[in-house]
């Protein structure tokens, strides 16, 4: 399964809107579908939009040809369709420094990108594992947020994929999906993967984590990150920060898996990234909501950063 691939002229996408109730593949043609599917969520998580920026610039190359204004814009216009996740304009920046050689070639660098992010998240499946033996002992349950595997990525994913890998391994003794309100990728995407691969889970509300944590139900915590900066802060789903804290006062480890693609050097600190703020119609339809999407966890509350090059131990004061 991929989650987002270009197919005989066109990007298609599995439709994260739906599921788990439906499994429905959308074939995008346009910027301007991949733009709505982008902000709607039918396609996200850090790696895939960066895959999607990728075709996105793919499609405009093609459909913008004649017009270099036209094409700059719609450049432009997927760049900023979401702010977090450093991979979308990382991706669609990456494949428009292309255009000059033609269609052709800004295809194959999307293609490129896609790739890539699939041999990462074999390599972090694997590094992870070895990681998460050697952190949380044998046979762990591991707490998760938001949705980290395959469909945030193109196959296996991040987090997600070490947890299948230690699945494998019979290394695991099951996992602890916190539901991620308000859009529940958690409780419908997380659950909904882990069905697919016989991992024993339980999804809980997202409040119950740290109290999960502090009654010793809880081996580590294990996720993925939209951004990482320069001093290890991590920006990711909203309540990871929460999760963060419990896990430091359980003394337990948190360890953050992600693409080096999602690593960004060139921002110090979480204070300088644009966290996401979505508006009210998610969270509640009578009355005003505040809805960040994202939160950022401060470097001294991370254990290790996991990528699919290095294990970054951040405990031990190594610097990325
Ligand atoms: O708003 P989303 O669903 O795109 O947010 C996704 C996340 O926060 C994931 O945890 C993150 O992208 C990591 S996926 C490797």
């Amino acid at each position: 399964m991929r989650t987002i691939d270009w197919v005989d002229g066109a990007v298609e996408i599995i439709d994260q809107t739906v599921l788990p109730a439906e499994e429905r593949v959308l074939r995008l043609h346009t910027v301007g579908e991949l733009i709505a599917a982008i902000q709607s969520l039918a396609v996200r998580g850090a790696p895939a939009l960066g895959v999607a920026g990728a075709f996105g610039v793919a499609l405009a190359a093609r459909i913008h040809a004649d017009d270099p204004v036209a094409l700059d814009r719609a450049v432009r216009r997927i760049e900023s369709a979401r702010p977090t996740a450093v991979n979308l304009a990382r991706g669609a920046r990456r494949t428009a420094a292309r255009l000059p050689l033609g269609p052709d070639a800004v295809l194959a660098a999307a293609c490129a990108i896609r790739d890539e992010e699939i041999a990462a998240s074999t390599s972090m499946a694997y590094r992870g594992a070895d990681l998460v033996v050697e952190l949380c002992g044998p046979r762990p349950t591991m707490l998760t947020h938001c949705n980290t595997g395959g469909l945030c990525a193109v196959t296996v994913g991040t987090a997600l994929g070490v947890l299948g890998e230690l699945h494998r391994r019979e290394q695991l003794a099951g996992v602890i999906a916190s539901e991620t309100r308000p859009l529940l990728q958690g409780a419908r995407l997380t659950s909904w993967e882990l069905g697919r691969w016989g991992v024993p889970y339980r999804v809980a509300v997202d409040s119950a984590g740290p109290f999960l944590m502090a009654r010793g139900e809880v081996g580590g915590v294990i996720l993925g990150a939209d951004r990482i900066c320069a001093n290890g802060d991590v920006i990711n789903k909203i309540g990871t920060y929460a999760h963060a804290l419990g896990a430091r006062r359980a003394g337990i480890p948190f360890i953050v898996v992600a693409p080096e693609s999602t690593v960004d050097t060139d921002t110090p600190a979480g204070v300088h990234v644009e966290i996401e703020d979505r508006g009210s119609a998610e969270v509640t339809g009578w009355s005003e909501a505040v809805n960040p999407a994202f939160d950022v966890t401060p470097y001294d509350l991370v254990t290790a950063i996991v990528t699919d090059r290095r294990v970054i131990r951040l405990d031990r004061g190594e610097k990325l």
